[in-house]
């Protein structure tokens, strides 16, 4: 008999056919809407594996009703979405999709930064609305990449990603990390510094760590009393790293300069957040690993981790 598998939104056929060769499948259908806890209360019930996406809490109450599950597959790197504690110790493993994913996350968070640093969305807009008149001297400026410093939180491998795009810029980057990383800092030519130091020094700051009870409002207060005023806030991690109340205070007093948003601590948004009144801020939608190849790189990899698990292998990409 073939092992049964949920698979909480649709994915692509070529994915999907290949998983049917070996699970019996079933599928949330929809595109866009996510599938209801309800139905995922149900469906936990009867499968030996879950493939879900970020936007899907798997809790332990949630666990709690599975009773053969043997394998949560997230597709996506970051796992925040999942509770593995209460996974580990119900035997279920956990399984991310990291690698697949850097290079594209890393060309949306200069992106990010670029359209930030240069108001691209705010100028479109402004033109698009018949604003634009003439030409005049001080019309839309911005801040320059060129020759900057970039202060990366969390060198990860996005993180070196981003340094090489930084580099091609000119940038003097600094970072600082839970732990130095000497052979990174001399092949890139990097600096580490402490947390501090890089918020003082730095014009555009990345975050680029995962959300975790230690890295929960990484960016608080604090830190953006220490940036410059005329510095960048970059965020493609996760919402819960940046305090967004804090953050809506520093830029709507110009403490700091503008943010770049992919990602934020309710998704999606509500469009009346506070956030998206301020014309200093550019929010996108968490499309940081949004190219064709690589969301269909990372459903593939989540496909092979999940069989791997249900099969009975150990899946490579085991988080916990
Ligand atoms: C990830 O992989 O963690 C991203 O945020 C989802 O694309």
């Amino acid at each position: 008999m073939k092992p049964k598998i949920y698979i909480t939104r649709k994915l692509p056929d070529i994915v999907v056919d290949r998983l049917r060769e070996v699970c019996e499948v079933s599928m949330w259908e929809e595109e866009e809407k996510p599938v209801t806890r309800e139905v995922l209360e149900l469906e936990i019930r009867k499968v030996d594996g879950l493939l879900c996406t970020v936007s899907d809490t798997i809790d332990e109450s949630l666990m709690n009703e599975a009773s053969h599950l043997k394998i949560i597959s997230n597709m996506a790197v970051g796992y925040n979405n999942i509770d593995i504690n209460a996974a580990s110790e119900k035997g279920i493993m956990v399984t991310n999709t990291p690698g697949v994913l850097t290079e594209t996350t890393a060309d949306l968070t200069f992106a990010l930064l670029m359209a930030t640093a240069r108001r691209l969305i705010e100028s479109s807009d402004y033109l698009r609305d018949g604003k634009w008149k003439s030409w005049y001297p001080m019309q839309l400026t911005g801040q320059d990449i060129n020759g900057s410093t970039l202060g990366i939180i969390g060198m990860g491998r996005i993180g070196e990603a981003l340094v090489k795009r930084a580099k091609g810029f000119d940038m003097k980057v600094l970072y600082s990390n839970r732990s130095r990383k000497l052979k990174v800092e001399e092949e890139l030519g990097i600096e580490y510094v402490d947390k501090e130091t890089l918020l003082q020094q730095s014009d555009f700051v990345c975050v680029l760590v995962p959300l975790t009870p230690e890295t929960k409002n990484i960016i608080d207060k604090e830190e953006l009393a220490l940036m410059k005023s005329s510095s960048v806030l970059i965020n493609t991690a996760r919402g819960g790293v940046v305090n967004e109340k804090a953050l809506y205070d520093a830029l709507s007093s110009n403490k700091i300069w503008a943010a770049g948003l992919d990602v934020f601590e309710q998704e999606p948004v509500p469009t009346d957040h506070p956030l998206l009144t301020l014309p200093n801020v550019v929010a996108i939608p968490h499309i940081g690993s949004s190219s064709i190849p690589t969301r269909l790189r990372m459903a593939q990899l989540a496909a092979t981790n999940l069989m791997d698990g249900v099969l009975g292998e150990i899946p490579k990409y085991l988080v916990k």
